[in-house]
C-alpha cells in the first residue's frame, strides 16, 4: 500500500514538474499531465517526506520529522491526539509553522566560522546549547520512563528543561535524572494556597526559575484530541480519570500531598492577575518569568511589574486560538522590553534555521516541545537524545551559513521580513 501511494506521488509529482517546464512543454510533455501545476514543481519530488519506510532507529533520521511517523504508530491513538492537538480550526498551530517563511536569514559571507560557540549564558546559568526543553505535561503517555527519559536526554547535551507542573514524575525525581537544575512550570489554578504548594515544592527540588503559564487559563476545544479519542478503545480511566481535578492529578506526583479541595472546576486559573503574580514574588526565592506572553502591551507590564523574564509562546498552537504565531510576535516584544529582562521563546521550532532566527530578533533560547515527544514516543531517552542532536546540528550549520561564530554574534542584521 505504502509503495503503491508513492509510486502514484512520485509519478503526479513528476507529470506536474513536466508541466511546469518550459523545456518539456514544447515536445508534448505538458498536455500529458493531469493536473495542471498551482505552483512551481516542488524541489523534494523525487523524495517528498515521508515517502520513504519510517525510521527504524534515532540515527536513521534525517530531520526531527522523521520520528513523527514512528511516535504515531507506538503511542496510542488519544495520548498522541493529546500531543498532536492545536485548538478549533488549529489557525495558530499551523501559523506557528507557517509564519517562519515571512522571515528571511541573511548570509554574511567570508567569516571563518570554522569553530562555532553555540552556548548561551541564561540567568546566570551556562548551556551547551540555545535549545531548550519545553514544559508538557504527562509524558509517561509516550514512553514509561517519562520525564526521566527527557532529563537523561537533556543532560546528555546539557539543554535547560523546563519542568511541567503536569508532570508524571515529581520535580524532585526530574532534577535528579537532569543531575543539574531544571526550571518549573506552573499552573497556578485557581487556589493561591495550591499555587503556594506548588512553588514550594519546586523551591525545595532546586529549582532557580519559575515559569508562570499564563496562557491556559480557561476551556479549551481540541478537537484533533476529541476525534482520537474516539477511535482509542482502550479502557484508561485508570490511569488518568477525568471526572475532578482531583482524580486527574492523582499521577502527577507534583501535587503528591497537596490539599487540592479549594481548586474549583478542571483546575482553570481564570481568576489569576497581575496582583496574582506580585503576591508569587513572596512566598518565593526563585527568579519568575511568565510563559505565554505574546503581545508588545504585556510584554512591557512584565517588565513594569518586576518580573525576571518573559516566555513568548502560545502554547504550541494548544493553549487559545489567537490566530498568531510567535515568530511574528517575538520582534515587537524585544522592541518594548529592550533588554531589560531576558526575553525566551517557543511554539512551532522545528529547524536549525528557525532557532537561528529567533536568536537573531534578540531571544535569549528557544524552546522545542512536540519534536522531542515524537522523539519520546518512538524510541525513548535515545530519540529524545537524537531530536536534539538534530536541532543542534542544524542551528550549527545556519550559524555557519550566516557567518556567525556565536550566538552573541547574531543580531537583527541577520534577519528580516520577507517583502
Ligand atoms: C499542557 O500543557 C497542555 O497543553 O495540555
Amino acid at each position: 500500500m505504502l509503495r503503491e501511494g508513492i509510486r502514484a506521488t512520485s509519478r503526479r509529482r513528476f507529470l506536474q514538474y513536466c508541466a511546469a517546464s518550459p523545456l518539456l512543454a514544447s515536445v508534448g510533455f505538458a498536455a500529458r499531465a493531469r493536473e495542471a501545476p498551482s505552483k512551481l514543481p516542488d524541489p523534494m519530488m523525487w523524495a517528498p517526506p515521508g515517502s520513504t519506510d519510517p525510521i527504524k532507529t534515532p540515527k536513521e533520521a534525517i530531520n526531527v520529522f522523521d520520528f513523527e511517523a514512528v511516535a504515531r504508530q507506538n503511542v496510542p491513538p488519544a495520548h498522541f491526539g493529546y500531543m498532536a492537538s492545536g485548538i478549533d480550526d488549529e489557525v495558530t498551530l499551523r501559523a506557528n509553522r507557517e509564519d517562519f517563511k515571512k522571515f528571511q536569514l541573511m548570509p554574511h559571507r567570508l567569516h571563518d566560522v570554522s569553530k562555532v560557540d553555540l552556548s548561551v549564558e541564561v540567568f546566570g546559568t551556562r548551556y551547551d546549547s540555545p535549545i531548550f526543553i519545553c514544559p508538557t505535561g504527562g509524558n509517561q503517555f509516550f514512553h514509561p520512563d517519562g520525564e526521566l527519559a527527557v532529563a537523561r536526554a537533556a543532560r546528555a547535551g546539557n539543554h535547560l528543561q523546563i519542568l511541567s507542573t503536569s508532570s508524571n514524575f515529581s520535580v524532585d525525581d526530574v532534577t535528579k535524572a537532569r543531575g543539574a537544575p531544571i526550571w518549573f512550570q506552573l499552573y497556578a489554578s485557581s487556589s493561591f494556597e495550591v499555587a503556594k504548594a506548588l512553588i514550594k515544592r519546586a523551591d525545595g527540588a532546586g529549582c532557580p526559575v519559575l515559569a508562570v503559564t499564563v496562557d491556559r487559563i480557561a476551556g479549551r476545544n481540541q478537537e484533533t484530541l476529541f476525534r482520537l479519542i474516539k477511535s482509542d478503545t482502550r479502557e484508561c480511566s485508570g490511569c488518568h480519570d477525568r471526572s475532578s481535578f482531583a482524580n486527574r492529578a492523582l499521577r502527577r506526583h507534583n501535587y503528591d500531598g497537596i490539599d487540592l479541595s479549594g481548586i474549583k472546576g478542571g483546575g482553570e486559573s481564570s481568576n489569576l492577575d497581575w496582583d496574582t503574580v506580585k503576591r508569587m514574588r513572596d512566598v518565593t526565592r526563585m527568579k519568575i518569568i511568565l510563559k505565554g506572553i505574546v503581545t508588545p502591551g504585556d510584554a512591557e507590564l512584565a517588565a513594569q511589574n518586576g518580573l525576571d523574564g518573559i516566555l513568548v509562546s502560545n502554547h504550541g498552537g494548544r493553549g487559545e486560538e489567537n490566530g498568531r504565531s510567535t515568530i511574528d510576535a517575538l520582534p515587537e516584544i524585544i522592541a518594548v522590553v529592550k533588554g531589560r529582562i531576558p526575553v525566551v521563546v517557543d511554539s512551532g521550532f522545528r529547524r536549525g534555521t528557525d532557532v537561528v532566527k529567533a536568536l537573531a530578533m534578540g531571544a535569549q533560547a528557544v524552546g522545542i516541545g512536540r519534536p522531542y515527544l515524537w522523539g519520546l514516543g518512538a524510541f525513548g531517552q535515545a530519540g529524545v537524545e537524537r531530536v536534539l542532536e538534530l536541532v543542534r546540528t542544524e542551528t550549527k550549520a545556519a550559524m555557519q551559513q550566516c557567518g556567525a561564530k556565536s550566538v552573541q554574534d547574531l543580531n537583527a542584521g541577520y534577519v528580516r521580513r520577507a517583502t
